[in-house]
């Protein structure tokens, strides 16, 4: 394993945990073949360690795969050891951690090895939105092995030594003829950057383990619980002067959203989720008073910030993991609307910009929402607006709230009387004009409460750690219901 610079399951353990913390469970568990020449190959804990230990204190269930033995292959009994921890974990309220190295199903034992993973699937299923799940893939994860970590809230891979894939090289060769390697079809950057299956990308195992260990410092250890608080330690009136001046003047020059919300958030600390993937979109955690918040905002660094399939998706999945574990929802928006295009339309971007709004819109967590610039037609509606229950609105005065941008709206309502104009660009123009003067503001949303407050950029954190404050003991409900049913 070292030679191939990954660390032993048990040294992965053992970082990943406080030290000395470690309680191995299971660990006399032998597997129960005998077919193929098994019972020449028994080996005390079968290849794989589970158990509990402390993370910053808190307790956390972990299991971790040898693929040192049998290639880390899951057999019966292994997977019921895994079983009894994942068992373990949700009636205590505590996160479980996998750290996947394997070969995947037994073959030796098959359907047995097949039934171990409907077993964990199950689980994953059912503790879904009770306890945080995350799994890290540090070695291969192949076949239907992959559906495990997919059913987790976060899946960290380590580059260049892990791979994830349904089919591999070979099969994808003989069925559609294409010449791929496992590092491009399944590596950590193929699923970081392409795929977005992964969250994470680490350099190396220590640095894996690393950040799994900062992921849980914002993050509860089961729904009934909020995340820990920490002392602020950066005061709430803390202004920045800068902020009013990162709108640039002219509405279609880009900035950087995260520069925004750095300078907002408790000492600058952003900790970025899914940063390779849809980068139109920025989903991550951070701390406002000492508290956690989930940031989603509009990039308008990338792809003007556009709403499209994957930011779409990425966001919804965020805000239901944080609406799930009583992490409030601070938004920034700068949307112009959603990419226009037939790749779009033909992949779906009505369905999956459905998820987005039906995310925003059934999360009853404290919900609050800063429009820096554009809140442009049907993506003003799906970023956090008042409509879908968001509690606090705030917009700066660079804020530009309307049905669509002046050109296009001008081109359409005065389309006739700039025909017929003695000079079209010149009338294009005033119409233009007069368009911004009445709708490229906050002022009519705030008119109508729509907004609650125009505020000044500087002035940003100290409004919404108000706000926060004042929403701590939100409560809200949702009908009756078995469960709704998103447009998956
Ligand atoms: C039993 C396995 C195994 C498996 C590997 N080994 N995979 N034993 N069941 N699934 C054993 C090998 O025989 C070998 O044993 C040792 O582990 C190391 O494997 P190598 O092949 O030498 O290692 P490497 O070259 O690094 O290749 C790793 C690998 C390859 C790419 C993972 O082993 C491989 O392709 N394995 C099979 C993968 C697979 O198809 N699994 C089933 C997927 S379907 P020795 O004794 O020689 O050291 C699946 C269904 C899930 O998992 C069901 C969900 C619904």
């Amino acid at each position: 394993m070292h030679a191939d610079e990954r660390l032993s399951a048990r040294e992965r353990v053992e970082l990943l945990l406080d030290e000395g913390s470690f309680v191995e469970t299971d660990k006399l568990v032998r597997h129960r073949s005998r077919d193929f020449g098994m019972d020449q190959q028994v080996i005390e804990g079968d290849g794989f360690i589970t158990g509990h230990g402390l993370i910053h204190g808190r307790p956390a269930f972990v299991f971790a795969q040898d693929f040192t033995v049998l290639g880390g292959s899951l057999s019966e009994t292994n997977a019921k050891k895994i079983v009894k921890i994942m068992d373990l974990a949700m009636k205590t309220g505590a996160p479980i951690i996998g750290l996947n190295d394997s070969g995947g199903a037994r073959i030796q034992e098959g359907v047995l090895s097949l039934g171990g993973y409907a077993d964990i699937f199950l689980r994953n299923t059912l503790g879904s939105g009770v306890v945080p799940q995350i799994s890290a893939i540090m070695g291969p994860c192949a076949g239907g092995a992959v559906y495990s970590p997919a059913l987790t809230d976060f899946t960290f891979m380590v580059d260049k030594s892990s791979y994830m894939f349904v089919t591999g090289p070979d099969v994808i060769k003989t069925v559609t003829h294409e010449d791929v390697t496992k590092e491009e079809l399944g590596g950590a950057a193929a699923h970081n950057t392409k795929s977005g299956v992964a969250h994470f990308l680490a350099h190396g195992d220590v640095e894996c383990l690393q950040m799994i260990r900062e992921l849980l410092t914002y993050l509860p250890q089961n729904n009934r619980d909020d995340a820990p608080r920490g002392d602020a330690g950066d005061s709430v009136d803390r202004e920045d002067a800068a902020l009013d001046g990162v709108v640039p003047p002219m509405s279609n020059v880009p900035y950087d959203m995260l520069d925004v919300i750095r300078r907002v958030v408790d000492h600058g600390k952003f900790f970025e989720v899914q940063a390779l993937w849809a980068r139109n979109m920025v989903v991550g955690f951070a701390r406002m008073d000492g508290r956690t918040v989930g940031v989603v905002a509009n990039q308008p660094a990338f792809l003007a910030g556009c709403l499209d399939i994957d930011s779409s998706v990425k966001a919804a999945r965020f805000v239901r993991f944080c609406d799930a574990f009583n992490i409030p929802i601070l938004t920034f928006e700068d949307v112009p609307g959603f990419l226009p295009g037939t790749a779009q339309e033909w992949g779906g971007i009505i369905r999956h910009g459905a998820k987005l709004l039906y995310a925003f819109a059934e999360a009853t967590v404290p919900k609050i929402t800063v429009i820096t610039r554009k809140a442009y037609g049907g993506a003003y509606c799906v970023m956090g607006s008042k409509h879908l229950r968001c509690d606090v609105n705030l917009a700066w005065p660079s804020a530009e709230i309307a049905v669509m941008g002046a050109e296009g709206a001008v081109n359409i309502v005065y389309r006739r009387e700039i025909a017929g104009a003695a000079d079209p660009e010149a009338m294009r123009r005033e119409k233009s004009d007069e368009f911004k003067d009445r709708f490229a503001n906050p002022f009519v949303a705030a008119e109508h409460g729509f907004v609650d407050d125009v505020i000044e950029p500087r002035q940003t954190r100290r409004y919404v750690i108000r706000a926060l404050r004042m929403l701590e003991g939100k409560a809200d409900t949702m009908p009756r219901k078995k469960h709704g049913n998103i447009p998956l």
